[in-house]
């Protein structure tokens, strides 16, 4: 099976219909979305809408949804993602938040061979940042393979016995081929707002029997995706980050 594993889409359309342009040029089973279709972007009621056509095997639900939908207050939010979250409470219909709210907490086991979160196994809204947080996150999973997302970094972490080791996927053309023994965790990296000071939309591809991760960097529209923010008064500065990628 082929599964393509995307998260945080944010709201941005442009880098959603870069990634559905993608997708229908390859042979994909599934679709697997690891959280956070909304908040910082201009185009919540399209990025939902797209996303649920994809009938996604599995769709879990990011800070950002339980924000917009009422189930976590903003308080956790910085002034800028705050003033984002509000502007998408007042904007998005109300047929999408009852989606946002009914959607799954992470961890789930997804198809039988790996699990999916949205920050960690231990705690849907923490940020695995470095090797001593994979470390932790590695004694809740039961599964040799795992996807989060949350952090906008695409990365891998690798447990080999007790070795924990952290990769940032740099540049273009990577992939993990999976090891019988160790134990993965692996961030797609952001479909929507990337922040590895490379602009391009991020995903991967699962290929169970290669037992092959591929990760790939799509280009596009950003200068319409950045348009639509100003034009909604939203925070320039979720222009500005969108065009350097950060
Ligand atoms: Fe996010």
């Amino acid at each position: 099976m082929r599964f393509l594993i995307f998260s945080d889409i944010h709201g941005n359309i442009e880098a959603l219909n870069a990634l559905l342009r993608f997708a229908a040029k390859r042979k994909i089973d599934h679709y697997v979305f690891l959280g956070d279709l909304v908040g910082y972007g201009a185009s919540p009621d399209e990025t939902i809408q797209k996303v649920r056509a994809l009938r996604p095997l599995s769709i879990l639900r990011g800070n950002h949804d339980k924000a917009v939908s009422g189930q976590d207050s903003i308080e956790t939010f910085n002034p800028i993602a705050a003033s984002a979250i509000n502007w998408t409470r007042a904007k998005i219909k109300r047929k999408n938040v009852e989606f946002l709210t009914s959607l799954r907490k992470g961890p789930l086991v997804v198809h039988d061979g790996f699990a999916v979160c949205h920050g960690a196994p231990f705690d849907e809204d923490y940020y695995i940042f470095g090797e001593f947080d994979a470390a932790e996150a590695f004694e809740y999973l039961s599964l040799p393979l795992c996807f989060f997302g949350h952090t906008h970094f695409p990365y891998v972490y690798t447990r080999r016995g007790h070795k924990v080791e952290g990769t940032l996927l740099e540049g273009e053309g990577n992939e993990v081929k999976l090891e019988k023994g160790a134990t993965y965790l692996i961030n797609p990296g952001s479909v929507g707002q990337p922040r590895d000071r490379n602009p391009k939309a991020a995903l991967a591809l699962y290929d169970d029997e290669a037992r092959l991760v591929k990760f790939f960097r799509l280009e596009y529209d950003i200068e319409e995706a950045r348009r639509k923010i100003l034009a909604e008064k939203l925070p320039p500065a979720l222009a500005e980050r969108l065009t350097l990628g950060i």
